[in-house]
């Protein structure tokens, strides 16, 4: 904690004047300098209490893809309606390419050598478990923060999700995996939230070590890398989401990679009933579903994996830039990367040193015109947060397990401020968000 003179010289600008170049805080710190402290005291205050916010720009939705939406799309749809091939497996005159063009370019874009395109992340997830060969009395490791889906599609296939801790990473402890291990476990499935990467090294070993499948949930990282290698490509197989809310988007949608034929020969037949038949191949021995992908959400998904290098360039930049102005700043800890260049740049998180200031900045923030929250609170129904995955600890109480206890992740979860980092914030944007910042850690954190 600082005192009470050293808080009143950072508001002043004197100590920590960290975010050079941005002009808004230079001539604050030159109107200090000139002996005009009123006028900094004023820049400074915080909006809730009367100072004026630090946005004036408009709101920036965070749907990176989404918003870029236009022409390229509404062409590929057109190509589709023209066609009337609607269908991926069969229709008229050249017939349907949409979604297997989808697939080849991601498994090149990936890295991979094989690519599914499904109806949802969540369809990827479970196509790829029971791909890999997860099923009844099987137990799968994963971490306690994450959207309820990932554990939601291990129940889908009969197994227990076993919870792990998260570390200050916000993706899961490698440590606390092993932990975790027992007989039953029969595979790990990590999960690159909000953009950063969760530790492969360790998990990649670890599951060698042990002959367990790796899973790698890749629906909040798409086109993310750990040590320059994309995600999704570490483990047996790879998930990913086109939902309206990730990096690209189809609205809904979803894709599997792997490079296991095995994986991929099953998954076909998880996500279609007549799997391998419209191959001319045996009836399925798989019981499948239908997430089949249409030739519209293909032909959107070929347009929007053409923009995902340029989102996550965009994002990257801006998040670089808020978190080195964080880095500066009093009373808050940037969450750790696991690897800082291959981040997707989604989200600006950082700990506060307690829960009650973490929802108080974000409070601040939000009265700054920065759409930011806290991340956790227990009294705030959000399905990223084991303690309300009724299905799952229903589960493990009929498999006679204990309650899952995961203190680290809710101590961390509660801690946390999270600022979505849209690919639209153009410049005026960040140096609106370096400001309100800044005014709430000073004058909220310090
Ligand atoms: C980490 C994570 N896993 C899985 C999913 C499920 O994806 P979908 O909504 O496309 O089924 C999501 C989507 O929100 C997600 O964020």
């Amino acid at each position: 904690m600082w005192s009470n003179f050293e808080r009143s010289m950072v508001r002043r600008g004197f100590y920590h004047c960290p975010i050079q170049g941005r002009n808004r805080l230079r001539q604050s710190v030159a109107l200090v300098q000139n002996g005009h402290g009123m006028a900094i005291d004023s820049e400074l205050r915080l909006a809730r209490e009367g100072g004026t916010p630090a946005r004036t720009g408009p709101e920036r939705p965070m749907f990176p893809g989404g918003m870029e939406v236009g022409d390229e799309e509404l062409a590929a749809l057109e190509r589709v309606i023209r066609s009337r091939n609607l269908f991926r497996y069969y229709g008229v005159g050249d017939g349907p390419q949409e979604v297997s063009a989808f697939e080849e370019e991601l498994a090149a874009f990936m890295g991979s050598a094989h690519a599914l395109c499904v109806n949802a992340g969540s369809s990827a997830l479970i196509c790829g478990l029971i791909g890999a060969g997860v099923g009844r009395g099987d137990e799968v490791i994963v971490p306690a923060y994450t959207w309820n889906a990932t554990a939601n599609a291990v129940l889908a296939t009969g197994a227990l999700p076993v919870l792990a801790d998260v570390d200050d990473s916000l993706t899961i402890d490698p440590e606390d995996v092993e932990r975790k291990l027992t007989p039953r476990t029969r595979a790990l499935l990590s999960v690159h939230m909000r953009g950063n990467a969760a530790n492969m090294r360790p998990l990649v070993d670890l599951a060698s070590e042990r002959g367990l499948a790796l899973v790698e949930d890749v629906c909040q990282a798409a086109g993310a890398s750990f040590e320059g290698r994309r995600l999704g490509t570490f483990g047996d197989v790879g998930a990913f989401s086109l939902q309206f809310n990730k990096i690209i988007t189809t609205g809904e949608g979803g894709a599997m990679i792997t490079d296991r034929r095995d994986v991929y020969e099953t998954a076909i037949e998880v996500h279609d009933c007549a799997g391998p038949v419209r191959f001319g191949g045996q009836p399925p021995s798989f019981p499948g579903w239908n997430f089949r992908a249409s030739e519209l959400t293909g032909a959107v998904a070929r347009v929007q994996l053409t923009r995902l290098d340029g989102l996550l360039e965009r994002m990257r930049a801006n998040h670089a830039r808020l978190a080195a102005a964080v880095e500066q700043l009093p009373g808050l800890t940037l969450r750790r990367s696991n690897d800082v260049a291959g981040d997707a740049g989604v989200a600006l998180i950082a700990y506060a040193e307690t829960a009650a200031l973490a929802a108080d900045a974000a409070d601040a923030l939000r009265a700054e015109g920065v759409p930011a929250v806290q991340m956790y609170s227990p009294d705030v129904v959000d399905m990223h947060f084991y303690p309300f995955w009724r299905p799952v600890l229903d589960a493990l109480t009929a498999a006679g397990m204990p309650a899952p206890e995961c203190p680290r992740t809710l101590d961390l979860v509660g801690r946390a401020v999270h600022v979505d980092v849209p690919p639209q914030l153009d410049e005026r944007d960040v140096e609106e968000y370096e400001l309100a910042l800044r005014k709430v850690a000073l004058g909220v954190l310090v």
